[in-house]
């Protein structure tokens, strides 16, 4: 019985329980019935019992007060003997059930803020909620990542310094005594420069009332730099594509000219022309279909082609189809494949396509009087390796990364002169994406390039 009652307390109580007992002895002395050393003890000996039992008793509801006021705490009290206040009991267990449904309660209150928070996190795009007076309320973990730390109740100006957006956010905010009439939503355009600058739309939208957290407006920001980026090189495409095509039309043309005019009764100059014409059309040709092939590649990019490929077969037909070429240049080319080599797993007439678009480099860039080799192994368990290696001039490092890019050429005069659209090896990048494959691109300047790519095999 560690805690002390107050005193007071504990006189008056026992003053309001002994009255009845008192004045009932007072009236009997008065009437004369009890002498009155017989009433002094007999109220002496109620005193002393009604003394020990209201102290019990005080002290039971002392207890039971405490118990009711370590309901509300963290953790569940343990309900104590409340033997001699009966009544006091049933009302600490009827106290221990509403706090147990309270702290239910509050348990999924609880949860339901984490996985609002959860939700707001998992999205992709930076979000940022700002209350009345602007200041931020809360933000997910993209807005962190693309803005840095954003300080709660902190205004928005710390972590967005884009004038042109706070402004739009003000006029969001700007309501005239909650009857707000104007746009609900905004987007401004935005530059976001830090270590990469980023191209930004941040959409801000006003909540139909303020959140519980006080939140009236939500920003969210949605990254446009790839596709701007994607904007840019399809334009840059187009304008690359016109001028592959503008010179053979010029070249064409003023042939014509020439035959129509200066030329027009010599024999020689316009077989000669003739020739060079069919040439340049032939360029065109060539060009057209690349872009043709290159657009049809990608329109399905994404599908991945399931037949089983017979790379031996792909590899024998590239070979016969450039053996020529390569004889009149003096390169051998020569083919090694394991035996009992699996089948690959894609489209035989793009995968032909791959390997006669590397083969056809490597003859081209090859130096004369060498051989190119085309090695098709296996890698691991279900992937096949095909190397076209060359003695070349090799290609400078700087360029490697940039060589699968359409219409990237080392060298454009010499790509021209022996006859390539810079288009091959952008062709060659997408139909091995399509494949699941991989293309790795080796060189030394001076010795020869080695071009691999790994595809997956049947499961054999
Ligand atoms: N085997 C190779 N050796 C040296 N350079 C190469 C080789 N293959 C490709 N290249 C370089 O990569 C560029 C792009 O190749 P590609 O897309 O096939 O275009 P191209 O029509 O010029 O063959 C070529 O212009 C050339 O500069
Ligand atoms: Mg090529």
């Amino acid at each position: 019985m560690g805690e002390e009652l107050p005193f007071r307390r504990y006189v008056s109580a026992n003053v309001v329980a002994l009255a009845p007992s008192g004045v009932a002895l007072a009236i009997l002395y008065w009437m004369g019935a009890l002498a009155g050393h017989h009433a002094l003890a007999a109220f002496v000996g109620i005193a002393v019992v009604t003394a020990i039992l209201v102290h019990r008793y005080l002290h039971s509801l002392s207890r039971f007060a405490r118990f009711v006021s370590e309901l509300s705490g963290e953790q569940e009290p343990v309900m104590p003997r409340l033997s001699f206040a009966p009544a006091t009991e049933e009302l600490a267990t009827a106290a221990a059930t509403l706090a147990a449904g309270w702290r239910r309660q509050r348990a999924s209150i609880d949860n339901l803020a984490a996985s609002a928070q959860a939700i707001v996190d998992g999205l992709p795009d930076p979000l940022i909620a700002v209350d009345r007076q602007r200041r931020i309320v809360r933000s997910n973990r993209a807005a962190v990542a693309l803005l840095g730390p954003l300080l709660p109740d902190r205004d928005l100006s710390t972590g967005l310094r884009q004038p042109e957006l706070l402004a739009a956010i003000d006029s969001l905010l700007a309501t005239a005594d909650g009857n707000y009439v104007g746009p609900t939503h905004v987007a401004v355009d935005l530059v976001l420069s830090g270590v990469s600058e980023r191209d930004v739309i941040a959409h801000a939208r006003r909540l139909p009332r303020a959140a519980a957290d006080g939140s009236l407006a939500l920003v969210v920001l949605h990254d446009t730099t790839a596709l701007r980026r994607a904007e840019r090189m399809r334009a840059d495409f187009v304008a690359n594509a016109s001028h592959e095509l503008k010179t053979p039309i010029a070249g064409i043309m003023g042939f014509i000219e020439t035959l129509r005019g200066p030329a027009r009764d010599d024999a020689v100059a316009r077989e000669r022309f003739l020739g060079i014409m069919a040439e340049q059309a032939d360029r065109m040709r060539r060009l057209v279909d690349d872009l043709l092939m290159l657009s049809r590649i990608e329109q399905h990019e994404h599908a991945r082609p399931e037949a089983p490929v017979d790379v031996r077969r792909v590899l024998e037909g590239v070979r016969d189809l450039l053996q020529l070429k390569a004889s009149s240049r003096k390169v051998a080319i020569e083919l090694s494949i394991d035996p009992g080599l699996p089948q690959a797993i894609g489209d035989h007439d793009e995968l032909t396509v791959v390997f006669q678009n590397l083969v056809d480099n490597a003859v081209k860039y090859a130096k004369p009087a060498t051989t190119v080799k085309v090695a098709a192994r296996l890698v691991g368990a279900e992937r096949l390796a095909i190397a076209v290696s060359d003695e070349g001039d090799g290609i400078p490092a700087a360029h490697l990364p940039r060589l699968t890019e359409r219409f990237y050429r080392v060298d454009n005069a010499r790509s021209r002169l022996l006859g390539g659209t810079g288009l091959g090896l952008a062709i060659v990048k997408h139909v091995v994406n399509r494949h699941r494959g991989r293309l790795d691109i080796q060189s030394t300047p001076g010795k020869g390039s080695v071009f691999t790519v790994t595809l997956p095999a049947v499961a054999s």
